[in-house]
């Protein structure tokens, strides 16, 4: 949890406002709910040492040092994480650690740095998973062999699965898509796109594994409602996604801030557990509804509404939820976003018959809930798995999931399913004339992904 500049000011970030984002994570109170990292993302290099190798921090930008900044921000409490990518550059241009891992988390570590985001731009022609396995490998064992522990963030935007060999590379947690945009719905960086592709990777995600990386948030940024900012919000904490603000702390409004400070919701993206919720059902009128199991014992029941318009008793079956309907009531029922304004509305939800009741979810809104088990039933294991296959969604994404899957396949694996080897954009039309809507993805319970029947 914490703050990462990219999505406020892009390139131009500097110290002076790293700063002021750090004594704002503590004024705001966000700091003590745990959001502790300030993160500075691409831009904040210039050159690397051409006799020593090192890279040097922008001396205009960043005047005083990295190590200067990092103990500002230790003073507070807080962590400092920084950037760098796998390849010859960064995405902006600047140098990048391939080939350099070493030096580079040596760098880090003596200046005090305790997160590395890494990215995957100027990979130089090592993109297959196996290239790529090996350049976040090197720079994974390269943090390995520091003195400091620095928490390692993979950011490849998902290609080539990141979420098998994350693990293996020491990762703690890996970006699932490209790059998250302001919008709600209707691109291919929106938040219900990046949900989309996302949902179903919730087995990869653990403990003992590492967490799918959604990218960060977006909320307290124009392009997102009130309601909106709550469903994506909730979503990425049920989900287990870092919680990595995007917005400007220094002017947020109170109601950003108390969005934020949802304790409730929080609790739920820091569970011990660590289990995503995995999305359980999409009903006709577009509610789509995540479940996951607490360490506790409770579960973390969501409704997101994708549609525009508000939705009203909207059924879920208790047994969705791993309840049995004929014996595990009575129950208590807390909804996370009691006293925010939902539109005037209550969503105190009910349990009526087989099902649990919710009365009210705005357009693009959420509903959220913690649901207790009678003590002497304990909900059962409905937690898994979307067995079988699971329905790719919008149409717009389906090319994306398509390259990205694609593009990790060998030629035999592609060809023992039919898929001629040629390039993805040639497969891909191959795909689409052979009846690609009814193509669906399946993530059998072997974990390996088979997304093609
Ligand atoms: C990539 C990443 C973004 C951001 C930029 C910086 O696009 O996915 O999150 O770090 O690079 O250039």
């Amino acid at each position: 949890m914490g703050w990462s500049s990219w999505n406020l000011v892009g390139c131009a970030v500097n110290e002076t406002l790293i700063r002021e984002i750090a004594d704002s994570l503590v004024s705001s109170g966000l700091a003590e709910l745990g959001y502790i990292h300030v993160n500075i993302d691409d831009c904040w290099q210039s050159a690397r040492d051409p006799s020593t190798g090192l890279i040097i921090a922008d001396p205009q930008t960043f005047p005083s040092g990295i190590p200067a900044l990092a103990d500002y921000v230790h003073s507070l409490g807080l962590r400092l994480g920084i950037y760098s990518s796998a390849g010859s550059k960064t995405c902006e241009g600047r140098p990048g650690s391939l080939g350099h891992e070493e030096i580079d988390a040596r760098t880090y570590a003596a200046w005090g740095v305790d997160y590395l985001k890494y990215d995957n731009c100027y990979e130089e022609g090592l993109s297959d998973w196996r290239g790529t396995a090996a350049r976040y490998a090197a720079m994974g064992a390269a943090l390995a062999g520091v003195d400091r522990p620095i928490t390692y963030s993979i950011c490849n935007w998902g290609f080539a699965n990141p979420w098998e060999f994350g693990p293996a590379v020491g990762a703690a947690s890996w970006r699932t898509t490209s790059d998250i945009c302001d919008s709600f719905t209707g691109s291919w960086c929106s938040v219900t796109a990046i949900l989309d592709l996302s949902a179903d990777l919730f087995r990869f995600a653990g403990p003992t594994r590492g967490f799918n990386d959604l990218d960060m948030l977006e909320v307290g940024n124009a392009g997102l409602s009130g309601p909106e900012a709550r469903a994506h919000f909730s979503a990425w904490a049920a989900l287990k996604s870092p919680l990595i603000l995007g917005n400007d702390l220094r002017s947020m409004s109170r109601n950003v801030r108390d969005l934020l400070a949802n304790a409730a919701v929080v609790a739920v993206n820091q569970d011990p557990l660590g289990v995503p919720a995995s999305r359980v059902r999409r009903t006709p009128k577009g509610i789509d509804v995540f479940a996951g199991p607490l360490a506790d014992g409770d579960v973390v029941l969501l409704l997101l509404n994708r549609a525009e318009v508000a939705q009203r008793s909207v059924p879920v079956p208790l047994a969705d939820f791993g309840a049995d309907p004929k014996t595990a009531r009575p129950m208590a029922v807390v909804n996370l976003w009691a006293g925010y304004d939902l539109d005037g509305e209550s969503s105190e939800a009910r349990a009526v018959g087989t099902d649990l009741v919710v009365p009210h979810i705005a357009g693009h809104g959420v509903a959220m809930y913690r649901i207790s088990p009678h003590p002497n039933q304990p909900f059962g294991p409905v937690f898994a798995p979307p067995t079988g296959t699971y329905p790719v969604g919008e149409w717009w994404y389906w090319p994306v999931m398509f390259v990205r899957w694609y593009k990790t396949r060998t030629e035999e694996e592609l060809r023992s399913i039919g898929v001629q080897v040629v390039t993805a954009s040639v497969a891909l039309v191959i795909a689409i004339s052979s009846g690609f809507r009814a193509l669906r993805w399946t993530t059998p319970a072997s974990g390996k992904r088979a997304p093609l029947k």
